[in-house]
Formats: structure tokens, C-alpha cells, sequence
């Protein structure tokens, strides 16, 4: 499908559809009021008999029979007052979806309006939503192939800001899509020497460096946590890093970090039947978000050099798997008692933040489906945020005021580092039940080499059991609008 700009809507060009944002109430913008009067009042008639209440998400498609050679008119809510990113991202997404499910094939959208954003935000959230809400994962479907597909989406605007929010916006729904493909690429065929595969050809694209290290390579850097981990797997480990560097000079290094178990048994502390298991392919949500936030910088002009390290690993339960009792030693040499081979996340990254900061990263920011807890605490929606700089948190929870995304600042309270203190080791990787998202953002603080650090624990919204407005089930590419935004503010801040 392609997404273009056009100078203005015309209601005398054939389209299948016509999208128009409406707002609760009577009135309606300069598209609807002209498509009202062309059809003799009969779109205000519509809107006021289905009592359309122009809340965002809602949708009402009208068909124009015959009376303009525009075949239908999609309204979409766009709520009351100034709408957010979020706002017009959803209203696009289902605006796209309605059209599309009517069988429109190609389709002319009003401007969305600008409100407080400005117009290049304004048109780069309707963009996202178009191609996010269109998204579908068909790799592996023969029978009952969605047939209906829009091949057409133009939207009314020519200034240069609609033109930098339609790249933008096509820059991030593209990133946000390629977390999705790999989120829901079953773990049978992504695997981390897959991933690194992945990884080499999606930096050669994006113009990244990427170093992918081995086992051998591993066992040379002393990163015997993301090792053992590994070990119990045909499937063997990677560490996978990726440079992006600016155009003109560097602002600075920042680090991302994420977690990629491409699937999670559990290992020799076997999951049970019935806790998700089969969901347990997304444990790579982290990794793959943070390689797809990747591929926009360069189309964002992020001035920043950036790191993007991902520990690939696959966690399974066979004889040269690692066992409860073990004692690892992580890069930074800190020992590890494995409590429990299931909390292998935080072993993984352990290894990958010591790296990171180690390559001269000023700051860090880790994602991953790190705990069951943290969907407890903040359930299927909420990112569980941890972070050792105010700054740092700060700027991440701003971020979400254009992403949507919901991160919600919790503690790192001092008092229960001794749930997580070793009895033959340093550390031991499990503290219990009780807090347990907060004593996994401890354990992780102890390998960060003291520099700046925010985590992210995405175990609730990496994956969606229902459809949303812009997201299907399955893998939903969370993490890589916030990551985004986080990093077009600090460019911002000068
Ligand atoms: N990958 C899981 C966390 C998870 C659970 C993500 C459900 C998404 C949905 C993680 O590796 C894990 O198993 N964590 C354990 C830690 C415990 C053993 C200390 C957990 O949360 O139960
Ligand atoms: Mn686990
Ligand atoms: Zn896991």
C-alpha cells in the first residue's frame, strides 16, 4: 500500500472512500460540511440518526449511492477538545480498518487535525495509524487469507511539515512493524543465530554497524550469565551489537539494551501447562524492539551515537542445561547462585549492560519481558519502569505523551538489595514472589557500571491476547514509539 500526500480533497475524483475526522456534536469540518452539502444534508442526517458520539475509536461508514463518485464516507471520532498523537493515531487506525473491511481499495482522508501538535506531528500520528492498523502477520496463513486490502491511502495536505510527518511516520510504522514480524515469527524459525542474521541484514540496509558475537567470542568476554543460559539449547547464544552514528558530530552515546529469549521454557524450573507457554515466543519482545527502533534513526536525525545490543538466547531444559544451584560469573565478575533457571532474563542482560557500558554508552535503557510481577502490578497494558536518574525517567515518561504508551515510574528500594544477596555468590537471581519486578530491576542495577539506567519491563504489553485499536493480537511492537520520542526530546533539549 501507498500513503501519499494530495493537494486537496475532491469529492468529484472516484475513491472508494472518504475518511473524515468528526468531533462530538453538530458541527463538522470544512470535508464534511462540503460532502454534507452535496448530499443534501443526508451526512449530518446520518451522524445525528446513528447518534454517532465522535469519540475516538468509533467509526460509521456511509455510503454515498450513487449521489458523488466518492462510494462511501468513513467518519472517525476524533473526541472532544485538542486531540493527542494517540488520539489520531487510533482514529486513523480504525478510520483505515473501516475502510478496508467495507472493501475500499483505495481511499482519500481529510487532513487530521493539528491541534496543539503541529502539523508534522498531526500527520506523522494519522500515518503511523493507517499502517499500524492496517498491520497484519500472514507469513504462515494458506486458508482464509484476508482478500480485502487497501492498495491507496491519500491523505489532503502539501506543506513540507504533512511531508516530514508522512516520512516520519512511515519511518516509525515501519519499525514498530518489523518488532511485530519478529515478536510473532514462531521460535522454531527465529532463533538468536536467526535474529543475528536478521540483525546483519536489517543494519546493512539501515546503514548500522553490527557485530554479532559467538559463543567462542562470548567465553572471550567472560559473559558467563548470557552462557549458561544458553547452554541448554541446540539453538546457541549471540550478543548481538549494532552502531548507529549521526550524520554530523555526536551528541553522545546512548545504549540499548534488550532482552531476546527467543523462547522461555523455563528451563530446568519448567513453566507448567497453562501459564502461557505458547505466548513465550515473545520473550525476545525487548531485543526486537530495540533492534527496530534501529532502523529510524537515521530518518528522525537522531543526533546521538547509538548502541543497540541485544542478548539472544534460547532457554531450554535438556542434559547440558543449567540447573538450579549453579553459580555463574557475570562480565563485570559479580558471582550468580541460580535460584531459578525461569528468572534467565535478568542473566542475559546482566552480561549485555556490562557490555553496553563498557563501549562507552552514557546512558542506559533496557527493555524486556522481564516478570510475571510486573504484569500483576500494572497489568496487560503497563510498562513497569525502574531507572537510577531522575532525568532519565522523566524524559521517558514525557515521552509517552506522544506515544501512548503506558510507563508508569516504581521504586528501587534499597531495603530488599538483601532479598537478592547470594548465599555461596554475590547475588542470587531470584528474590521470591513478593516485589518481585523490583527485585529483578535491583539485580540488573548491580551490572550497570554505575552509569545512568532506565528499565523497562514490557512482560504486559509486548504481547496483546486482543485486538486494540491499532495493534492485532500477538506481538504488538511496544517500546519503540516511546524509544523514539525519548530520543527526538533529548535531541530537542539542545
Ligand atoms: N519471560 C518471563 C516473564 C514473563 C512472564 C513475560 C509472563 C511475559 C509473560 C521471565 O523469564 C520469567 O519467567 N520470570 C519469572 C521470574 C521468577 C522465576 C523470579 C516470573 O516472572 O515468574
Ligand atoms: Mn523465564
Ligand atoms: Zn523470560
Amino acid at each position: 500500500m501507498d500513503i501519499d500526500l494530495l493537494p486537496a480533497v475532491s469529492l468529484d475524483r472516484e475513491v472508494d472512500a472518504l475518511v473524515i475526522p468528526v468531533a462530538p456534536g453538530p458541527s463538522l469540518d470544512p470535508t464534511g460540511s462540503e460532502v454534507d452539502a452535496r448530499l443534501e444534508g443526508a451526512l449530518s442526517a446520518a451522524l445525528r440518526d446513528a447518534d454517532f458520539s465522535g469519540k475516538v475509536g468509533k467509526t460509521m461508514v456511509i455510503p454515498t449511492l450513487g449521489r458523488l463518485p466518492v462510494r462511501r464516507v468513513v467518519v472517525t471520532g476524533i473526541g472532544d477538545g485538542a486531540p493527542t498523537a494517540d488520539d489520531l493515531r487510533r482514529a486513523w487506525a480504525v478510520a483505515a480498518r473501516a475502510a478496508r473491511d467495507a472493501g475500499a481499495r483505495s481511499v482519500v482522508s481529510a487532513a487530521p487535525p493539528t491541534g496543539d501538535l503541529g502539523e508534522e506531528r498531526a500527520y506523522r500520528a494519522a500515518v503511523e495509524g493507517v499502517r499500524l492498523g492496517l498491520y497484519e502477520f500472514l507469513e504462515y496463513r494458506t486458508l482464509d487469507r484476508p482478500e480485502k486490502r487497501v492498495e491507496r491511502f491519500d491523505i489532503a495536505g502539501e506543506s513540507d511539515a504533512a511531508r516530514r510527518g508522512l516520512a516520519a511516520g512511515e519511518a516509525v510504522a515501519a519499525a514498530v512493524s518489523l518488532a511485530r514480524d519478529l515478536v510473532n515469527q514462531p521460535a522454531d524459525a527465529l532463533y538468536p543465530e536467526r535474529l543475528a542474521a536478521i540483525a546483519q541484514e536489517t543494519a546493512s540496509a539501515a546503514g548500522l554497524e553490527c557485530v554479532v558475537h559467538d559463543p567462542a567470542a562470548l567465553q572471550d568476554l567472560g559473559a558467563g550469565a548470557i552462557l549458561a543460559v544458553g547452554k541448554g539449547s541446540v539453538r546457541e547464544p549471540r550478543l548481538i551489537h549494532l552502531t548507529y552514528r549521526p550524520r554530523g558530530t555526536s551528541r553522545g552515546t546512548i545504549g540499548l539494551v534488550g532482552k531476546a529469549i527467543t523462547f522461555d521454557t523455563g528451563g530446568v524450573n519448567l513453566k507448567p501447562t497453562g501459564s502461557g507457554l505458547e505466548h513465550m515466543k515473545s520473550d525476545m519482545a525487548g531485543g526486537a524492539a530495540v533492534l527496530a527502533t534501529m532502523t529510524a534513526l537515521a530518518a528522525l536525525d537522531v543526533p546521538f551515537t547509538v548502541c543497540g545490543v541485544i542478548a539472544a538466547a534460547e532457554n531450554m531444559l535438556s542434559g547440558t542445561a543449567f540447573r538450579p544451584g549453579d553459580v555463574l560469573r557475570a562480565m563485570n565478575g559479580k558471582t550468580i547462585e541460580v535460584i531459578s533457571t525461569d528468572a534467565e532474563g535478568r542473566l542475559v542482560l546482566a552480561d549485555a549492560l556490562t557490555y553496553t557500558a563498557r563501549q562507552g554508552a552514557e546512558a542506559l535503557i533496557d527493555l524486556a519481558t522481564l516478570t510475571g510481577a510486573a504484569i500483576i502490578a500494572l497489568g496487560q497494558q503497563g510498562t513497569a519502569l525502574y531507572g537510577t536518574d531522575q532525568a532519565l525517567v522523566d524524559d521517558l515518561v514525557a515521552a509517552t505523551a506522544w506515544s501512548g504508551e503506558k510507563l508508569w515510574p516504581m521504586p528501587l528500594w534499597d531495603e530488599y538489595r538483601e532479598l537478592i544477596r547470594g548465599d555461596v555468590a554475590d547475588l542470587k537471581n531470584s528474590g521470591g514472589r513478593a516485589g518481585g519486578s523490583i527485585t529483578a530491576a535491583l539485580f540488573l542495577r548491580e551490572f550497570t557500571e554505575g552509569k545512568p539506567w532506565a528499565h523497562l519491563d514490557i512482560a504486559g504489553p509486548a504481547w496483546a491476547d486482543k485486538v486494540s485499536d491499532y495493534a492485532g493480537k500477538g506481538g504488538t511492537g511496544h517500546g519503540v514509539s516511546t524509544l523514539l520520542a525519548f530520543l527526538e526530546r533529548r535531541a530537542a533539549q539542545g
